[in-house]
């Protein structure tokens, strides 16, 4: 279980506060997030990394809800953005621009702009026509954009092919081959002000091996350019570093902090890192309710009111996620294996395939743990559930960060055109519900 969520007297609680309460008031499901464990991960990271003095950039894209930006920011996080639409949530989350670093393969030239007209510090490009095009909005603005080549190592990260970023096959960064001459690129173009190298090589690393490989390269590359002359004040690490969903033994933040040291810490450089499921991941949950259990000829599926579209991450990694009751079941209950599966309308639905789980009945409400990455920020509306809500709990108390639209609010994103009619001449319509117009009316039609 991770840490801040606990069980007292059976009954599963989140800082001080029952979570069976906050479903009560909140309706299932949700995303539950503990403040306390937040903080403790980002001093922990802080704490490893302390002596070299970095800029931790917390990557938005694994939890990017404004309260959880603001909370990291207040420790003293900048962010790692990858959009326009990220780089305003750190903006207003009140993250200073120069705290903020923006990455990404495919930043337009609107984005480009943005990033400009915020004055952020860095802008990490990932090819020579990005470069060309930065060098142009720049220019166009009478500005001067501090950039960092991302490279691309090629090393295996020996994590998940889905978020393995940093072979030569992979669509990130600047081939390292390459990276020198678009190095040096950048110093003869107007309007770029190369500072420095960045890397990141995936996600969920759970050996420091493949860090060391991609580490060992670019200190190189650093050695390589600074005796070509050039200027070289800035390294960006990335994140990447794994967490334990099951049996992973993923390394802790001072063994990583040490191999930093090890290859950097000659080479005088301002460093700076994206850690983002290492600071969020075990801090979040996500509780749902059972609504049946449906017991088939070969199988028992726990079948919950929460689903793919809330927390896609087993559908499209085949990650696991522990599930946990919120009241414990009596001592000396007999464990069933059952699948946990979603209501929406595909197979890949399913949370867990022959899990182990305590006796499970109707409204039951349970948890599915280390959800606080990549869980919220990847949901979506499928078969036109609602987006799935967000609260954050803190020392007894807790709010709701994101609420649950209404289905009013969902059907207002959509627009018919006027030349499809109101509704009312559709075949059997009934005006009532589609138009509010009298059904007279549409008995003379
Ligand atoms: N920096 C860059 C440039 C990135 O692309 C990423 C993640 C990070 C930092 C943060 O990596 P972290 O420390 O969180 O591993 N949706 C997937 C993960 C995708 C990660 C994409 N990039 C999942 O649910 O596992």
């Amino acid at each position: 279980m991770p840490d801040f969520f606990a069980y007292r007297d059976g009954e599963l609680y989140a800082e001080g506060v029952p979570v069976a309460r906050i479903a009560a008031a909140v309706g299932t499901p949700f995303y539950l997030y503990s403040a306390g464990s937040l903080t403790a991960r980002y001093r922990r990271f802080a704490d490893a990394l302390a002596a070299e003095r970095p800029l931790i950039c917390f990557a938005v894209k694994a939890n990017s809800n404004l309260a959880v930006l603001r909370l990291l920011g207040g420790l003293g996080a900048g962010a790692d953005v990858v959009s326009e639409g990220e780089l305003r949530r750190a903006l207003a989350s009140g993250i200073p621009p120069d705290r903020i670093i923006f990455s990404g393969v495919g930043k337009t030239g609107p984005e480009l702009d943005a990033a400009l007209a915020a004055g952020i510090r860095q802008i990490n490009v990932e090819s020579i026509p990005e470069l060309r095009r930065l060098s142009e909005a720049a220019t166009a603005r009478g500005a001067a954009a501090r950039i960092a080549i991302r490279v691309n190592p090629d090393v295996d990260a020996l994590t998940h092919a889905k978020i393995s970023t940093g072979k030569k096959e992979n669509k990130f960064g600047i081939d390292i081959d390459e990276a020198g001459g678009a190095y040096e690129l950048a110093g003869e173009l107007p309007g770029i002000e190369p500072v420095g190298l960045a890397l990141h090589i995936g996600s969920q690393l759970v050996d420091l091996a493949p860090f060391r490989r991609a580490f060992e390269r670019v200190a190189e590359l650093v050695i390589e350019l600074r005796g070509r002359g050039h200027t070289v004040r800035r390294l960006d690490l990335g994140g990447g570093i794994g967490i334990r969903y099951h049996a992973e033994t993923p390394p802790e933040p001072s063994a990583y902090a040490a191999l930093v040291r090890e290859v950097f810490g000659s080479l005088d450089l301002d460093l700076a890192f994206e850690p983002g499921r290492v600071l969020c991941g075990p801090a979040g949950l996500m509780v749902a309710r059972v609504v049946y259990v449906k017991e088939g000829s070969s199988r028992r599926f726990v079948i919950l009111d929460a689903a793919m579209n809330d927390l896609i991450r087993p559908a499209l990694y085949d990650s696991w996620h522990d599930i946990v009751p919120v009241r414990l079941p009596a001592t000396g209950a007999v464990l069933a294996t059952c699948d946990v599966v979603g209501p929406v309308c595909e197979t890949g639905d399913t949370f867990a395939t022959e899990r182990e789980l305590p006796p499970m009945a109707e409204n039951d409400l349970v948890a599915l743990t280390n959800a606080g990455a990549y869980g919220a920020v990847m949901s979506s509306t499928y078969n036109s559930r609602l987006l799935v809500p967000e609260i954050l709990v803190a020392a007894g108390r807790f709010a709701v960060v994101r609420p649950r639209p209404s289905y009013e609010a969902m059907l207002a994103l959509d627009a018919v055109p006027d030349w499809l009619g109101d509704g009312s001449r559709l075949p059997g319509a009934s005006a009532g519900e589609l138009t509010g117009e009298p059904l007279r009316e549409r008995g003379a039609a």
